[in-house]
């Protein structure tokens, strides 16, 4: 692969700060605080219902939270629309993949680097995302909605790499997968920290997250029931009561 590093993307790290979020009456994050440190793998762990996609919907730009506040290497940035935040490099690869389906991979990619952060580096970019997705390589030409799940995933990921992100926020990126294309996604997210990107990642993949995660928290019913490393996680009772919904 070559030199893979943006190097315009400096890391760099995101905060929450007493977080409530949801939609209309509905209280969803209802006071959340956590830290997605520079250049490391940050998990949001929990069972379906606890609140991780509107987490990351709130952190796009996509949800206007209730109160609390984001900050993005110190700055506060929870009054910026989306595009502001794309722009600063704190990019969405949202669940469901949300691809193009009547438009081909490299047009789906091309979308990525709009933005004049990443618009300069496309053709370099978009070799980087080629070289490590080879399926996207032979596809190019092919229309999105035509690609396997995995395919369409992996097509979600490129265009946030194309993105050229300094935070990637990834919404469930293996679900629904076959396991080894989840485990193709569980071995690249490691190599996108080690670029320098800061990863703030939802899962209910428990296991195989804790143990990608540098720092993970346990979402239930919006709040966080426990935090710590993959590591003291997997033996905390907190992690599987918020799973099973009991001890
Ligand atoms: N558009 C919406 N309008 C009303 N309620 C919503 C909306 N989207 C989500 N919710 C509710 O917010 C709560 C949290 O949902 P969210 O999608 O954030 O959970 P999640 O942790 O991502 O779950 P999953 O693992 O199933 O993706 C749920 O109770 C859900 O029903
Ligand atoms: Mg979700």
């Amino acid at each position: 692969m070559t030199d893979p590093s943006p190097a315009h993307a400096a890391a760099q790290d995101l905060g929450v700060q007493a977080l409530h979020a949801g939609y209309g009456e509905i209280k969803v994050l209802q006071g959340i605080d956590l830290v997605a440190r520079k250049a490391s793998i940050t998990a949001v762990v929990g069972a379906n219902g606890a609140g991780k996609t509107t987490l990351m919907q709130v952190l796009a730009g996509l949800i206007t939270p209730s109160s609390g506040t984001i900050s993005l290497s110190g700055t506060a940035i929870q009054a910026q629309p989306t595009h502001r935040r794309v722009a600063q490099g704190v990019v969405l690869v949202p669940e469901g993949r949300k691809i193009f389906p009547d438009l081909s991979v490299r047009e789906n990619l091309l979308l990525g680097a709009v933005t004049a952060r990443a618009r300069p580096h496309r053709d370099e970019t978009m070799e980087q995302v080629c070289t490590m997705f080879p399926r996207l390589a032979e596809r190019i030409g092919q229309l999105g909605g035509t690609l396997s799940g995995g395919e369409q995933q992996m097509l979600a990921l490129g265009r946030g790499l194309m993105a050229q992100p300094s935070v990637l926020l990834l919404d469930e990126p293996t679900l629904g997968l076959a396991p080894g294309i989840a485990r193709q996604i569980f071995r690249i997210v490691p190599r996108l920290r080690d670029m320098g990107i800061t990863i703030l990642i939802a899962e209910q993949d428990l296991h195989r997250t804790l143990r990608i995660a540098d720092y993970a928290y346990v979402l239930e019913n919006g709040l966080v029931a426990a935090e710590g490393t993959g590591e003291a996680l997997e033996q905390d009772p907190a992690v599987r009561r918020a799973y099973l919904g009991r001890d």
